[in-house]
């Protein structure tokens, strides 16, 4: 199915109306067939259209993106002002510290990940779910509240810091986590998954994300008891999303972090394993760009 197909999109969601849209679209960098950037913000304004006719009157919508530092760090820029013609209000602009392992000495190491969160209406905003598992250190803060002076650490709803619009505290998917999945070279971390459901979203809301992937969306939504109404254009990382949730119903795996979802079929079938090796070279091309 594809995100920007009116009916592919009125099929999947069947009159419901989602609370929070999580949509990770491809960057337009290197490894993903870039485009004139002007082609791709016409491509993303139909998908954004999609979703607004897709949300409740009061939701939230969250935005992955990249910003390509090798060409005037599209598209992110361009994006951001073609939301000004929507009527999605800007809320947050977040980074999340994506440390894989790369570094050129010519250039600040790229270890960023940009998160756009803007609002319809007045949905509802969980500041619980914002607290991290860094404790809060600073003291000696005060400052008068009732008449009377108090501590910072007295003064707040926990002793964690909260994350605020920089996570430092999400750990990049690699493969020595249980819920890495072989093959998918842009995987989000379910830890942010979470973060943004609970902070966006209550029990029982339907969740949108058009652009599935290795399913984190989904995966986070049946943890959380969400409903998650989701597609890929690419009918692998479809099967993908589909393996994914049917192996953490079966076994309580979040991923594939020893195997891939088509080991089956590949051990039976060497031919395929030439998509698996493709996915692996896309990955590495990724990583090269990234430190460029
Ligand atoms: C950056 S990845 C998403 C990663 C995902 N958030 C995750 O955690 O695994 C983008 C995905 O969008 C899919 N895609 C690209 N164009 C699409 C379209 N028009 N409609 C639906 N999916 C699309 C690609 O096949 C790819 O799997």
């Amino acid at each position: 199915m594809d995100a920007t197909n009116r009916s592919h999109v009125t099929n999947l969601m069947n009159e419901s109306r989602a609370t929070l849209a999580i949509h990770d679209p491809p960057y337009n960098l290197v490894a993903f067939e870039a485009r004139d950037v002007a082609d791709y913000v016409a491509w993303c304004e139909k998908w954004i259209r999609n979703t607004r006719d897709s949300l409740s009157e009061d939701a939230s919508l969250y935005v992955w993106l990249g910003a390509d530092q090798a060409d005037g760090f599209q598209p992110l820029p361009d994006f951001m002002v073609m939301m000004r013609s929507t009527d999605f209000k800007s809320r947050s602009f977040i980074t999340m510290r994506n440390q894989r392992g790369y570094g050129t000495p010519k250039n600040w190491m790229a270890v960023r990940q940009e998160l756009l969160y803007y609002t319809r209406g007045n949905p509802p905003f969980n500041v619980e779910a914002e607290y991290t598992d860094i404790p809060k250190i600073l003291r000696g803060y005060y400052k008068e509240v009732g008449g009377k002076l108090r501590e910072n650490v007295e003064r707040g709803k926990s002793e964690n810091i909260r994350a605020g619009n920089v996570w430092v505290d999400v750990q990049q998917v690699f493969y020595r986590m249980n819920e890495n999945v072989n093959g998918c070279y842009a995987q989000k971390p379910l830890k942010s998954s979470e973060r943004i459901l609970n902070a966006s979203s209550a029990r029982g809301d339907v969740v949108i994300d058009w652009f599935s992937h290795s399913g984190a969306t989904l995966l986070a939504c049946e943890r959380l008891g969400r409903r998650c109404l989701t597609m890929d254009i690419d009918p692998v990382f479809a099967e993908v999303t589909i393996r994914r949730l049917e192996r953490f119903r079966a076994t309580g795996d979040l991923g594939w972090q020893n195997g891939n979802p088509f080991q089956s079929e590949i051990a039976a079938d060497p031919a395929l394993s030439s998509w698996a090796h493709e996915q692996e070279e896309e990955a590495a091309q990724t990583n090269l760009f990234a430190s460029a």
